[in-house]
């Protein structure tokens, strides 16, 4: 059985795009193995908060000293990691927001980004603790980005790449379904991108 994790990150619903690119690679993860098992983590439904001074003291203090307080926002974090510890496949609805992922996201990863737990740094550097998973990427935008002149604006994509790459998952596909603002290509940009879908 496989374990697939979704995470959400579009405030839109029905007409969201990434939603609909993600569900769109689920639905073709789930068709090549039959056994797998959809957990989903929408952030816009549940949003992790910013980070404030109490959350990094607690990140960075042993938990044997923590205050009922922070041992709330210990497990709460402890919580999202092992989501993330459990899932074989990880798939990642990323819209481009004001040329970034959605705060939601980013808010996510200081709550995931944690020593011990999902990396740890040794004498040769950092080191990913989350291994043996795949990774796809759902990305929609406005513009385009996988090339021509705004390719140097290609932010989401390399982000997450480089978030999970710290975690240590390197095996990542990306689709894409950019020109979503563009007339002549906006018409067909999610229709294309959804056909591209390949599992591997
Ligand atoms: C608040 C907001 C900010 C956006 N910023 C950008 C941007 O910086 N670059 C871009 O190419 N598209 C931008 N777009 C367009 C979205 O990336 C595009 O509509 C995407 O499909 C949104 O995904 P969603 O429908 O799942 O929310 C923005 C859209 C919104 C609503």
């Amino acid at each position: 059985m496989r374990n697939i994790l979704h995470i959400i990150s579009s405030p839109r619903k029905e007409v969201s795009a990434s939603r609909k690119l993600g569900n769109a690679v689920i639905e073709k993860i789930q068709e090549k193995y039959s056994d797998s098992v959809v957990r989903e983590r929408d952030l816009t439904q549940n949003p992790v908060p910013f980070l404030e001074e109490e959350h990094i003291i607690t990140f960075f203090s042993p938990a044997e000293n923590h205050s009922p307080e922070q041992q709330s926002i210990n497990r709460y974090s402890e919580d999202l990691i092992s989501e993330l510890k459990e899932a074989d496949i990880i798939v990642i609805d990323s819209p481009m927001y004001n040329f970034s992922v959605p705060a939601t996201l980013r808010a996510y990863f200081d709550f995931t980004s944690r020593a011990g737990y999902t990396f740890k740094y040794d004498e040769n550097g950092p080191k990913g603790l989350l291994n043996d998973k795949k990774l796809y990427i759902a990305f929609t935008s406005g513009n385009i980005y996988s090339e021509g002149p705004y390719q140097i604006y290609d932010s989401n994509v390399p982000y997450i790449k480089n978030i999970f790459g710290f975690y240590g998952v390197s095996d990542v596909s990306v689709f894409r379904a950019e020109g979503l603002s563009i007339p002549g290509i906006q018409e067909t940009s999610l229709e294309k991108a959804i056909e591209e879908i390949t599992i591997d």
